[in-house]
C-alpha cells in the first residue's frame, strides 16, 4: 500500500503546489501557535513543504525535521527551501509509521493531510504523543472531522490529552 501512495505522490509532485488549498491550511494550522525559540519541530508527511517552510518562517531559530515518504515530493520542498534560503530544515525521506525518534524529543508536532494515509492512525497518533514533549502540541488536518477522530479520542481521554478540533484543523495538547 504504501508503495502505491509513494509512487502516487511521485507522479504528481511537480504539479502539486497548483492547488493553493494546501497552503491555505496550513497558513491557518499555524497561526494559532506563538512564537517561541531554540525548538524541535517535527513536520510529518511534509509533501512539498507547505506547512514545513512555513514552520522555518515563523520559527527562524528552530530545527525543523520534515518527513516525506516520497523523494519527488522531498525533491520540490527542498528546492524552494534552498531558494528561500532557510538553513533550519533538514528533510529526510522514511515513511512515518516507522518513526525512530527518542521519547520527549518534539515540541511541535504538525501533519498536514498525512494522518488518514497511514494504515493505523492510532497506533501513529500513540507514538507521535511518545515522541511530542509534555507541554507540547500536534496539530494536524484533514478532509473531515470523522476521518481521524474516532480512533485517536479514545486514546485522548485515557491519557488526559487536550483535543481540540475543528472540521479541518486538531489541536492536540499533551499537558500530563
Ligand atoms: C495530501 S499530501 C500533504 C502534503 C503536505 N503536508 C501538505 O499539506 O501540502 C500527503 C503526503 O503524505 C505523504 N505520505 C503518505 N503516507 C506516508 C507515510 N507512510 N510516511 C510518510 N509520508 C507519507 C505523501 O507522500 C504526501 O506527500
Amino acid at each position: 500500500m504504501n508503495d502505491i501512495i509513494e509512487n502516487t505522490f511521485d507522479d504528481v509532485a511537480e504539479d502539486y503546489d497548483i492547488n493553493e488549498y494546501f497552503l491555505i491550511t496550513a497558513e491557518k494550522m499555524l497561526q494559532d501557535i506563538s512564537y517561541k525559540d531554540n525548538l524541535n519541530i517535527l513536520d510529518l508527511s511534509c509533501g512539498t513543504g507547505h506547512t514545513t517552510l512555513l514552520l522555518a518562517q515563523k520559527f527562524r531559530n528552530s530545527s525543523i525535521t520534515a518527513i516525506d515518504i516520497s523523494a519527488s515530493m522531498i525533491e520540490v520542498a527542498s528546492k524552494k527551501a534552498k531558494e528561500n534560503k532557510f538553513d533550519n530544515i533538514t528533510f529526510k525521506k522514511e515513511d512515518v509509521t516507522k518513526l525512530d525518534f527518542e521519547k520527549n524529543t518534539f515540541d511541535i508536532i504538525t501533519c498536514g493531510f498525512g494522518l488518514f494515509f497511514y494504515p493505523s492512525m492510532e497506533n501513529c497518533f500513540k507514538n507521535f504523543m511518545e515522541i511530542l514533549k509534555t507541554d507540547g502540541t500536534f496539530i494536524f488536518s484533514s478532509f473531515s472531522k470523522e476521518d481521524h477522530l474516532k480512533e485517536i479520542s479514545v486514546h485522548c481521554k485515557e491519557k488526559k490529552i487536550l483535543l481540540q478540533t475543528n472540521t479541518l484543523i486538531t489541536k492536540v495538547q499533551k499537558d500530563i
